[in-house]
């Protein structure tokens, strides 16, 4: 290798932190839906790049259907879950249920304003923070009874602070304290599976 090329991979390592999801060994934890999601730190990201807010680049391979991560981006929690086909059945479901659902309040990217409220339909990736106060919103992804939201739950994710509950593409639910859905960062696809938060394509 030469050193140019090397001196501009040494860069590019600094400038982005880089993640992969281990997609065997996390499954069992990851895929339990109810089980709280781990917080995904970076490998070995510089203090210079941390303070600069580098982007972070996920290898999504890993990441199974129904399976959800996250990672740290400038500080915040940036969820990435991989939806299932019944996930995303779910949505036009509740459409009369929740307040901006076609997230005309922008909240999103332009490229994120659609009805699932992503670049892929498979890949939601939100800001983990609750839009009314700022508190972290809790993962209850099952469709029905099982995420203790009543029957007709059909997945999303509840703030304990006031009560505000999203749905599985982080959009508010009406008469709760949360005003607007939660916030989709910048983001671009590198590959096929492999993610870039906090960075997006030219125009
Ligand atoms: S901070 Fe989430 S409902 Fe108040």
């Amino acid at each position: 290798m030469t050193k140019t090329k090397e001196k501009f991979m040494d860069e590019e390592t600094t400038r982005r932190r880089r993640i992969l999801v281990i997609g065997t060994g996390a499954a069992g934890v990851l895929a339990g839906l109810g089980a709280s999601v781990p917080f995904i730190s970076s490998m070995a990201p510089s203090a210079k790049a941390r303070a600069a807010g580098a982007p972070v680049e996920v290898e999504l391979t890993g990441l199974e259907p129904g399976m959800m991560i996250t990672v740290e981006w400038r500080g915040k929690p940036v969820w990435v879950l991989h939806r299932t086909p019944s996930m995303l059945a779910s949505l036009p479901e509740i459409i009369s249920k929740v307040q901006d659902p076609s997230s005309q309040v922008p909240m999103q990217p332009k490229y994120a304003m659609n009805e699932h409220r992503s670049i892929k339909a498979k890949y939601l990736v939100l800001v983990g923070i609750c839009t009314h106060l700022g508190c972290s919103p809790s993962q209850k992804l099952e469709i029905g009874g099982a995420a203790g939201m009543g029957d007709d739950w059909k997945g999303g994710f509840f703030c304990p602070c006031h009560g505000s509950k999203f749905d599985l593409a982080g959009r508010v639910y009406k008469g709760v304290p949360a005003p607007v859905n939660l916030e989709v960062p910048p983001h671009m696809y590198l590959s096929e599976d492999s993610l870039l938060i906090g960075e997006e394509k030219k125009a």
